[in-house]
């Protein structure tokens, strides 16, 4: 793996809080990566994405209307395993380059079907103030520009004026900095498929047996 390859996602993030990463990972790992989330969601795997507080979530499709499948964090095939390695390099960098003291990452898969969208909001919200940095992957087979679903993100000093949107194109990357920007996914007009995570700065919860 080159050195270089994460200079222009760590520039991006240190000047502008975000950055839009077209075809930086390989085409044939978002490929499987797809056909993952596809077959974890064909085997019913998805459930409702919640809102709110972590202990006390909440079902509210007009806020969110997707449904996610958490990968484990042991890789369960390769794809998953090739994914993970890739992001504990860029992990790495993260903390080389910004001190952030990321300790670990949590991932999901995530389906808004027709209609389904996010509302505004930001992601380091009540009970999840370990995240640091937020990754989404778009994996979306042939889609089309009408298909909607674009990512909108909002200005950190202005949060009800829109900043810009982007479309959620398959193999496209995108990553800012969790408690900065305000962001949403505006309603999908057809099928739209992405791996959702984060880069936390919290060690893993031992639960009590
Ligand atoms: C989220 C989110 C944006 C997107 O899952 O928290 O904001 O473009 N997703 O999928
Ligand atoms: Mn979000």
């Amino acid at each position: 793996m080159l050195d270089q390859e994460f200079d222009a996602l760590l520039r991006d993030l240190a000047e502008q809080g975000f950055s839009i990463q077209d075809g930086l990972l390989p085409a044939d790992l978002v490929d499987d990566l797809y056909k993952d989330a596809l077959q974890a969601w064909q085997s019913g795997e998805f459930t409702p994405a919640r809102v709110g507080h972590a202990l006390q979530p909440q079902r509210i499709t007009a806020i969110r209307g997707d449904t996610i499948r958490w990968l484990d964090p042991e890789p369960t095939n390769d794809a998953q395993a090739r994914f993970l390695e890739w992001s504990e390099a860029l992990r790495h960098e993260l903390n080389a380059q910004f001190y952030l003291g990321l300790q670990r990452t949590e991932f999901h898969y995530a389906h808004y079907p027709p209609g389904a969208g996010y509302a505004r909001h930001m992601d380091q919200h009540r009970g999840q103030p370990h995240r640091r940095i937020t990754l989404i992957l778009y994996l979306t087979p042939d889609r089309r520009p009408d298909d909607g679903g674009e990512l909108c993100l909002y200005r950190p000093e202005a949060p009800s004026e829109e900043w810009m949107r982007i479309a959620p194109e398959r193999g496209r990357l995108v990553l800012f900095r969790s408690e900065l920007i305000p962001h949403g996914v505006l309603p999908a007009h057809r099928s739209r498929w992405s791996m959702t995570g984060w880069f936390r700065n919290d060690g893993v919860l031992l639960r009590a047996a």
